[in-house]
């Protein structure tokens, strides 16, 4: 989930330890200024489908200390509910939000300004045990009866099958990043930048055998441990605790459900956290410097505004993707529940709101006009202008070829454009005067000059008329489907050209932008500079003629013999 999603919350779920109903009476009645609904689960009571309304934007909020964030964290992962950690205990390290800045942080939060990290967790299983956990699977040698006997035992490690070898010692690791700075850390493991990081580690504990060190395994890994004596497995430092018989296997891997973990600019950045806590020894916390990289990456006003904007811009593509994507994959197993209109709607609906809400929290002062709202209409000074789904038919028979469309104006004139592909998760933006990218990297028209070598992309054609001038000469003619990104494929060099024989501006005004910032050309059907019209009266139709610049002398030519 990204955090501009966030913006449209409307549901908040308490995971709270006994005890904190100061810190739960705040974001109560934080939620009751903002119209949000909130419910209470006592920590270790299960979050159920009564607490979790799918179509509503949730956010769990858990109260305590480290221990009831990793409870609800789990809680909340099985329901893709991102988490934000309120410390109401003395020394925590994932909860890191302190009760005096509950409200400032839930109100970042609310204005999309909070990120969302996933936090790797991992799936252990013996026997009939079957669990997942955030931190770490500790397997010690179960303590002997008598006061002088043995604590040390064997265990063998496997992972994928391949025999690592023999561990004599007195216990076994295996953590995710976010459990490397715990007891992983105390035994000599590296500490895991726990951000994005989808790894597990093997950790020896108090290992007799000489140079054994720690192990860094992908997520998918099958970790495998087979006893030759009694250990206990410890689950994320006493959630859980197994005494487990000489010959048990245990098999550790990553969890198909990340956490979300929230992070906003109230809590301390990692490292902070680690000079904090552990006394990371390279550097010292700064009273005076940013708490945390976020908070100078978005709530910077002295940000040039156009990269604000862009990035706004990207960051709400982004989200509004996120439901897009997930509805896109319910368009075709829905007819025996529900029409698949609803669905389209319902996309059309979440992406408008999302991209809206966004782009009112960072820019107040702006208008947002869109293909779902009637207001669109030419507007002095800055206005926001998308289509938050663009390929709508596609969408409705499962096909990928759709996007969002998001494009600032400045007097009526684009002058940031951001055309985002969910399914290939494409990004494409330009600014003006500073060029055009696909996925970060430059991107230029093709440079090809003769008609018959190139591929041309046809929109909205009603009567074939161009379908017909154009097949024979070239390489052919590609109806795909959706406006915004036919330009950006020819921004990119992904087709040649683009017809379309009449437009509506929010299809064109992002995809304009990088159009022209690639070096592209747009013009009508005789030449003249195509121009972004928002006085939508019906009556005159807009049409469009796009390409590499090269081909654009020929286009027109042939439009004119066919009489187009
Ligand atoms: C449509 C698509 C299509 C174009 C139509 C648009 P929608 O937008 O961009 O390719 O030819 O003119 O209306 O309805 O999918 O948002
Ligand atoms: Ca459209
Ligand atoms: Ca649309």
């Amino acid at each position: 989930m990204h955090g501009r999603q966030l913006s449209t919350l409307e549901n908040i779920i308490i995971v709270s330890s006994p005890d904190n109903d100061e810190e739960v009476n705040d974001i109560v009645s934080w939620a009751a200024t903002h119209d949000i609904d909130v419910s209470k689960v006592d920590v270790g009571a299960p979050i159920t489908e009564d607490h979790v309304d799918k179509t509503q934007t949730t956010v769990g909020v858990t109260v305590g200390g480290d221990g009831t964030f990793l409870e609800g964290a789990r809680a909340f992962a099985a329901h893709q509910i991102p988490v934000l950690g309120v410390n109401a205990g003395t020394l925590a390290f994932l909860a890191r939000v302190n009760k005096g800045d509950i409200d400032a942080a839930l109100t970042e939060v609310f204005r999309g300004r909070a990120s969302v990290n996933t936090r790797q967790q991992y799936r252990a299983t013996a026997g009939d045990i079957d669990t997942t956990g955030i931190n770490e699977v500790f397997l010690r040698k179960h303590p002997p009866e008598e006061r002088y006997g043995t604590k040390v035992g064997t265990l063998h490690l496997f992972i994928d099958d391949e025999y690592v070898g023999e561990y004599f010692g007195s216990g076994l690791i295996i953590s995710t990043p976010t459990g490397s700075t715990g007891r992983a850390y105390s035994n000599g493991g590296p500490i895991h930048y726990p951000q994005e990081n989808r790894t597990l580690q093997i950790v020896p504990h108090e290992t007799i055998s000489a140079a054994v060190d720690p192990i860094v395994v992908s997520r998918n890994a099958d970790i495998r441990v087979v006893l030759e004596d009694s250990f206990d497995m410890d689950i994320d430092g006493g959630r859980q605790f197994h005494e487990l018989q000489s010959g048990t296997a245990v098999r550790i891997t990553g969890a198909n459900q990340p956490v979300q973990a929230i992070r906003t600019s109230y809590d301390d950045p990692f490292i902070t956290a680690l000079v904090d806590k552990l006394d990371w020894g390279l550097r010292e916390v700064s009273d005076d410097g940013p708490r945390s990289a976020l908070t100078s990456a978005t709530a910077d006003e002295s940000v040039d505004f156009r990269t604000r904007a862009v990035r706004l811009a990207k960051e709400a593509a982004e989200s509004a993707g996120e439901p897009l994507r997930e509805l896109h994959g319910q368009v075709e197993n829905v007819e025996y529940k529900t029409d698949k209109s609803d669905i389209v709607t319902e996309a059309d609906y979440q992406a408008n709101d999302i991209i809206r809400t966004a782009i009112n929290s960072e820019f107040p002062g702006h208008a947002v006009q869109s293909e779902e709202n009637d207001d669109v209409e030419p507007t002095d000074g800055y206005a926001w202008l998308i289509d938050p789904l663009d390929g709508t038919g596609n969408f409705a028979h499962g096909n990928p070829n759709y996007c969002v469309s998001i494009a600032l104006l400045e007097d009526g004139v684009p002058i940031v454009g951001v055309v985002y592909a969910p399914e290939p998760n494409d990004m494409y933006h330009a600014v003006s005067g500073g060029g055009a990218y696909q996925n970060g990297r430059p991107i230029e028209p093709t440079t090809r000059d003769q008609l018959d070598e190139s591929m041309l992309l046809s929109g909205y054609d009603p009567d074939g008329d161009f379908l017909q001038a154009f097949y024979q000469e070239t390489q052919g003619v590609r109806r795909l489907g959706s406006a915004a990104l036919h330009l950006a494929y020819v921004a990119a060099g992904s087709a040649d050209a683009i017809w379309e024989y009449d437009t509506r501006p929010w299809d064109m005004a992002a995809g304009l932008c990088l159009l022209r910032e690639a070096g592209g050309q747009a013009t009508d059907q005789h030449g003249d500079p195509y121009e972004l019209r928002l006085d939508l009266d019906g009556s005159t139709r807009t049409p469009l003629l796009a390409s590499n610049t090269l081909l654009h002398d020929q286009l027109l030519a042939r439009l004119e013999t066919a009489d187009i």
